[in-house]
């Protein structure tokens, strides 16, 4: 009947008209920016910074190459520098000399200390930038815990708290908008909220670091800060990484205790959390794409096997699409480069 080939016959009848065509909307990249679902923005991001003593110095830290530690004088440089490029905050980390740490953490309440002097001098040179201070007791500490141990090496959680306390009342004082407790010790959401408001400081926020997991990610930020601990873990304090619903529960604790935003840290093994956490709460959700994922990225561009500039954007684009509305990377200042 038919004067085709066969074969052609088969390959005619097998084209069912198709109503749905996802590849459609695929075609150009101008459609894929109309149908974009996540936009990576530099108000997403916040960027970690990590200040030392001394003067003009910057030193990369070797397990997280393009990262510096700054010496005051050239963290103020860097500070305008990424406010300039639009990042609307930092988080600041102390690299503490050994002789100042002790077994209580007490150069973490001093009035001159290395993050009081620092967050002065960012508040005097560039008001506008948020700057967020870190409350926990390892920089500090001659333990290298996040808080005080006693002497059968048990993680004492009451008595850190009230160090705690101290230490964000006093970064409140020094001009800190915003304190970001992440030690994981129980109640101290609570007791630092009290805290702030006693003195009056009823305007500076609270940033939970909250679902926070025992990671092997973290180490190459404990380089960073040689904060690395003395003896054992932090599993006694930090989430265990395989459960989830004990996240929910911690969060809807700091909720309850205070928090403004929530977090979830690490980011990227932890996407799943990301998820439930912004499907439960209606605070904004902070996630730390931390050192460890930093180093990975670095690592594997460096050696040319993988494109590192899309990899971390896709990094960060699978973390904001997670659920986060606020990112900590230390990325930052490569995104907003690209983005601007
Ligand atoms: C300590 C603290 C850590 C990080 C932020 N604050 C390390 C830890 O808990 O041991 C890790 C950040 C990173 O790895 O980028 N309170």
């Amino acid at each position: 009947m038919s004067s085709s080939h066969p074969v052609d016959d088969a390959a005619i009848s097998a084209q069912v008209p198709l109503h749905q065509r996802p590849r459609r909307l695929r075609r150009t990249e101008a459609i894929r920016k109309m149908v974009r679902e996540t936009q990576l923005s530099v108000n997403d991001l916040i960027y970690p910074l990590f200040v030392m003593e001394g003067e003009d110095l910057k030193v990369e830290v070797a397990s997280m190459p393009g990262c510096y530690r700054y010496s005051l004088d050239l963290l103020l440089k860097e500070v305008s520098e990424v406010y300039e490029l639009g990042i609307n905050a930092i988080a600041l980390f102390p690299v503490v000399t050994e002789e100042k740490k002790d077994a209580t953490g007490t150069e973490s309440y001093n009035p001159e200390g290395l993050v009081q002097r620092t967050v002065r001098a960012i508040k005097q040179a560039v008001p506008e930038i948020m700057v967020i201070t870190d409350v926990a007791l390892d920089p500090f500490s001659s333990d290298g815990h996040d808080g005080i141990v006693d002497e059968n090496g048990v993680i004492l959680n009451d008595p850190t708290v009230e160090v705690l306390v101290k230490m964000a009342v006093s970064q409140a004082e020094a001009g800190s908008d915003m304190v970001a407790p992440s030690d994981m010790m129980d109640g101290r959401i609570g007791a630092i909220r009290r805290g702030l408001d006693a003195k009056g400081y009823t305007n500076v926020s609270i940033l939970a670091y909250s679902a926070k997991y025992a990671s092997a990610y973290y180490g190459p930020f404990r380089d960073a800060l040689d904060s690395a601990p003395k003896f054992g873990d932090k599993k006694t304090y930090q989430m265990d990484p395989a459960n989830a619903l004990e996240a929910i529960k911690e969060i809807d604790l700091d909720i309850a205790e205070g928090a403004d935003i929530v977090m979830v840290k690490p980011a990227l093994p932890y996407l799943d959390i990301i998820y439930r956490v912004r499907e439960h709460t209606q605070l904004p959700v902070a996630a730390y794409n931390v050192s460890g994922e930093y180093a990975m990225i670095k690592a594997a561009g460096q050696q040319g096997w993988i494109d590192e500039k899309k990899v971390m954007l896709e990094t960060l684009t699978s973390i904001k699409r997670a659920g986060a509305d606020l990112i900590l990377t230390y990325f930052a200042k490569e995104v907003a480069l690209i983005l601007r």
